[in-house]
């Protein structure tokens, strides 16, 4: 019963190979170290060097490797860039998604997990954001993973695919035993960017925007932590394999904390945990920000019995400053 991860030289797709291979369960990554990293790939676990989008290496490595179940975490990820560049996602994305889904169902691999996030809602019209809001991506980011949400049902519908679409609020903090932790090039995220000012890396955290509707007038956002992530895939994936063939167990889950924190109470909390100042710049709005994100993650809990552990701002700064430091 392998698994296999692709983007597993990524954050979030490293912690969950992580936490597989701690579970005993066999399991192989594909990356195209396009945007990972080789440092994140987990010692011990066969890794191989390539596309998502390559068809005839797809179906190689389903055969070679007996792979029954895949979690999908390579993609493009930026919001600003996927505004100057839209066809990078739409491709990467959502196309290269198709090709993978398409060996799957070619392949007798009939489980499949899928890296989504917060921004398929758009602005949110009510808070916490629940899985029956609606889809308005407001950039083409979100719009390149809500096209493969609706490309899912058909899949099942034609070929029996089970599937779970997490879709994640703000994934921050690192693995608590060190072994891998955030890093982006360019980095964009507010956590690590200003642990980067505690380290000197840089000289002041920008902080976009100070006028949004909320208590001290910056944005909030539901940090949820990248191990909690990572357990909740597990759990996805046991999920699946346990229900029965008549159960609706397929569909969208939402990953988040259910807590709000804005920008400068994650900045006080890092203050607190680095004893850094972390100067603030203030600069205008990030275009395409919305004012609050939190989740409802009322439906991971009950659906998949997803437990947090690590709900408190604290315990996610600290791992990722243990990481860095
Ligand atoms: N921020 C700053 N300064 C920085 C970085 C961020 O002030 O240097 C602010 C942002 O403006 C935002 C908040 O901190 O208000 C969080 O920003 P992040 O970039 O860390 O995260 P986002 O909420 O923009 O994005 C995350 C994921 C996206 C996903 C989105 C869902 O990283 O992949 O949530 O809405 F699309």
């Amino acid at each position: 019963m392998t698994t296999l991860i692709t983007g597993g030289a990524g954050y979030i797709g490293s912690h969950t190979a992580l936490a597989l291979r701690d579970a005993g369960k066999p399991v192989v990554i594909l990356d195209d170290i396009s945007t990972g990293f080789r440092q994140l790939l987990p010692e011990g676990i066969p890794f191989v060097e390539g596309d998502i989008g390559d068809s005839q290496l797809l179906q190689d490595l389903f055969q070679r490797y007996e792979i029954k179940s895949v979690m999908h975490f390579a993609a493009r990820s930026l919001v600003g860039q996927s505004m100057k560049e839209p066809g990078t996602y739409f491709l990467a994305n959502s196309a290269k998604t198709a090709t993978l889904i398409q060996a799957m169902v070619q392949n007798n691999v009939g489980h499949f997990i899928l890296s989504s996030t917060a921004a398929v809602y758009g602005e949110p019209t009510a808070i916490p954001i629940d899985e029956n809001h609606v889809l308005q991506p407001t950039n083409p980011y979100g719009l390149s993973k809500k096209i493969i949400e609706d490309m899912l049902p058909w899949f099942e519908k034609a070929h029996g695919l089970k599937w779970i679409s997490l879709r994640y609020f703000n994934a921050a903090g690192a693995d608590p035993q060190g072994r891998s932790g955030e890093i982006h090039d360019p980095e964009t995220h507010l956590i690590p960017n200003i642990l980067k000012v505690a380290l000197e890396e840089k000289e002041a955290l920008q902080v976009f925007g100070n006028d949004y509707p909320t208590p001290d007038g910056t944005c909030i956002r539901d940090y949820v932590h990248v191990t909690d992530l990572a357990k909740a895939h597990m759990q996805a994936l046991d999920f699946l394999l346990h229900s029965a063939r008549e159960e609706k167990a397929s569909g969208t889950i939402n990953l988040g904390s259910g807590s709000g924190y804005s920008v400068l109470e994650v900045i006080e909390t890092a203050r607190r945990i680095t004893g850094h100042p972390i100067p603030v710049q203030w600069c205008p709005r990030r275009p395409g920000d919305p004012a609050i994100l939190v989740a409802s993650n009322k439906k991971a809990k009950e659906k998949l019995n997803w437990n947090p552990k690590h709900t408190n701002l604290e315990s996610i700064i600290q791992t990722a400053w243990d990481y860095l430091g």
